[in-house]
């Protein structure tokens, strides 16, 4: 309880000072954690590659090393030093966490510097794809897929209706750029996705995007 509080804490006060990159007042709920690890939930047996971006305080995370099995790879980036800082805690402090701690490495750099060495079967993604100027959103995108294995799977969220609200708030320059934003986005659903989840109990309530790359059995 008192941990919770804590990352909540760490949590607002990175959204006050790093709006931009925190993109969220509170960290997600653990519906939206469990509707963002569905496919990842479905794995098999064998071994597997997974990419977490932007896990902030480990909202995910909690989720993900319950999922995790030995011989798996499991990485994150995460480019805020807070967030690796509660992360690395958690790593040492939380059973759960340190029983997938030997195969789980944090990377503290923004993911559009982030070169694996090989490519993943899973990729969550927690990242303010909103906020994100058009052309760092299609380096982004990009690199998801470019980070695939053929089938793999790309679990992302977004705020319901935050685009076309902030679109319709915003002034003409701003517009603009959410404009782009929604057009790079839906291109990217519309060529990859394969479902689209409603997650309520969020706040705020939010989609989970599922994408898989093409090319698997
Ligand atoms: C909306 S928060 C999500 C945190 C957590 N996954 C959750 O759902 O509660 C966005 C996270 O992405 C991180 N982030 C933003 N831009 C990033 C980038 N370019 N590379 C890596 N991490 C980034 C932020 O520091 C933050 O931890």
């Amino acid at each position: 309880m008192l941990r919770a509080l804590k990352q909540r804490a760490t949590f607002i006060k990175q959204f006050t000072t790093r709006f931009e990159t925190t993109g969220s007042l509170f960290p997600s709920s653990r519906f939206l954690a469990k509707s963002i690890t569905r496919y990842l939930s479905e794995r098999k047996e064998s071994p597997i590659r997974l990419l977490e971006c932007g896990p902030g305080t480990g909202a995910f995370t909690n989720r993900i090393v319950r999922l995790l099995q030995p011989g798996d790879t499991y990485h994150l980036v995460e480019l805020n030093e807070s967030f690796v800082q509660t992360l690395k805690r958690r790593f040492e402090e939380e059973p759960h966490w340190q029983a997938v701690a030997d195969t789980a490495q944090i990377f503290e750099t923004p993911l559009q510097e982030f070169q694996p060495a090989e490519k993943y079967d899973f990729i969550i993604s927690g990242l303010p794809h909103v906020n994100f100027p058009p052309v760092l959103l299609e380096q982004m995108t990009a690199a998801y897929f470019r980070m695939l294995k053929p089938g793999g799977m790309c679990s992302y969220f977004e705020y319901m209706h935050l685009l076309r609200i902030r679109k319709s708030i915003s002034l003409r320059g701003a517009r603009r750029r959410m404009h782009k934003v929604n057009s790079i986005l839906q291109n990217f659903c519309s060529q990859y996705r394969i479902r689209r989840e409603s997650v309520w109990m969020n706040v705020p309530p939010a989609w989970v995007q599922h994408l898989s790359s093409p090319g698997g059995d």
